[in-house]
């Protein structure tokens, strides 16, 4: 369900610029915050995320015809209308009409013609904060057009072809995002494999909080954000390249998870730096030791081991401050509040380059651990709203569905 003020916000709007309520339907599609295993899913590398409580919430209606037309409850976005031919070009870069746009591109590669709709869009994901509104957003379109064109695919399908529809936004990002949104469980973190995708659904301890903390950055990925994390994939690509080049290590071993099941990773580390020069030494170092975490930081979730899960998720975020480059001050400086709080562990999570932490504690030491980023990190900056729009205590929710 949505809060009732929402639900009644998104009819007022629907009313006011499409008529009537009649035959319209629901659909919400949950934002996600990466506990362990960054930058590792466009390597073929695993990932390890939770779906959380923050959700796009889209009310619509089937039309008949190619128009899509979308409003948004809120005034920052403005009203879109695009007809869907079979090449829709996209709007300007940064455009919120492009996520929709994404998602109608990918089905009628996939499935020819389709018809359009009107919808009133909601949401209450922190945008460019790494907890994947814009995903979010994907997904729930997507879910329109498979509605009410009467398309029937699997899950695991529509996750990989979201995945690489969203590319069109102009980001090379894996595919952790789009299957988490469709594929989360209530109280359940989702361990996520690729090629071929897989999810692994491991229950979060009750006593365990995973709490989102801003760092005020913004990490906008169709800006600046967007061309360094591009340059990611680019480089990683190169890593394995010029270290498989080095053909007395593994010739057989075409990719990162070939490499790691086949040589230990401290010798893949010694081996990567007397070969490869920067950056694609730091790059490889980050990958062949992520991979590997995420397996152990699901290890220690089921066997309850909180210490040692908020240990991998240190050792996550020191490798990605250092070797993967892809942290900023605000965001080291938020790990280390929350460090000194009491938490288990604490890394930045999703892209980086800004948007927010993750920090694991002891629910009954989440009000200390709040009070303290109240006090040692937000109080000396200027919060335009309410601290609750920067901390958010994650709830492990259910992927993307129709509400009716
Ligand atoms: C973004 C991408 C994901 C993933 C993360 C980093 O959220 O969309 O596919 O690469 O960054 O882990």
């Amino acid at each position: 369900m949505i809060a009732k003020v929402r639900h009644r916000k998104l009819k007022g709007v629907l009313q006011q610029e499409f008529g009537s309520l009649k035959e319209t339907h629901l659909v919400r599609a949950p934002g996600r915050v990466n506990l362990i295993g960054e930058h590792t899913d466009y390597n073929g590398l695993p990932v390890f995320p939770i779906a959380i409580q923050r959700d796009i919430a889209i009310l619509f209606r089937a039309r008949k015809g190619p128009r899509v037309r979308l409003r948004n409850v809120s005034e920052h976005f403005g009203a879109r209308e695009f007809s869907l031919e079979s090449v829709v070009s996209p709007y300007p870069k940064g455009d919120w009409g492009n996520y929709a746009k994404a998602a109608a591109q990918a089905l009628m590669d996939r499935f020819g013609h389709l018809s359009g709709f009107d919808a009133v869009v909601s949401g209450n994901i922190p945008m460019a904060a790494g907890l994947s509104s814009s995903s979010a957003l994907v997904v729930a379109c997507s879910l329109i057009l498979t509605r009410i064109n009467e398309i029937s695919i699997e899950p695991l399908e529509l996750m990989d072809l979201l995945a690489k529809g969203e590319r069109y936004v102009g980001t090379q990002g894996g595919g952790m995002d789009q299957a988490v949104c469709l594929g989360g469980q209530r109280n359940k973190a989702l361990k996520i494999d690729f090629s071929p995708l897989r999810l692994s659904p491991t229950p979060v301890p009750e006593h365990w909080q995973f709490v989102i903390a801003h760092s005020l950055v913004v990490a906008d990925k169709s800006g600046e954000a967007q061309e360094k994390y591009n340059a990611r994939p680019v480089e990683c690509r190169e890593a394995l390249t010029r270290f498989r080049s080095h053909s007395q290590f593994q010739p057989d071993s075409q990719t990162y998870s070939e490499l790691i099941a086949r040589v230990p990773v401290e010798t893949l580390l010694s081996l990567a730096d007397e070969v490869l020069e920067e950056p694609y030494r730091r790059r490889f170092r980050h990958l062949v030791s992520e991979g590997p975490r995420v397996e152990e930081a699901r290890g220690a979730m089921l066997d309850g081991d909180l210490e040692k899960f908020g240990r991998l998720m240190n050792e996550s975020h020191t490798s990605l401050r250092k070797d993967f480059e892809v942290s900023c001050p605000e965001l080291d400086e938020l790990v280390e509040t929350c460090l000194a709080a009491g938490a288990a562990g604490a890394r930045m999570t999703g892209a980086g380059f800004g948007g927010c932490a993750v920090a694991l504690c002891e629910a009954s030491r989440t009000p200390f651990l709040v009070e303290s980023l109240e006090k040692d990190f937000y109080r000396s900056r200027s919060i335009p709203s309410q601290l609750t729009e920067y901390l958010i205590m994650a709830r492990p929710v259910e992927g993307a569905s129709f509400i009716y």
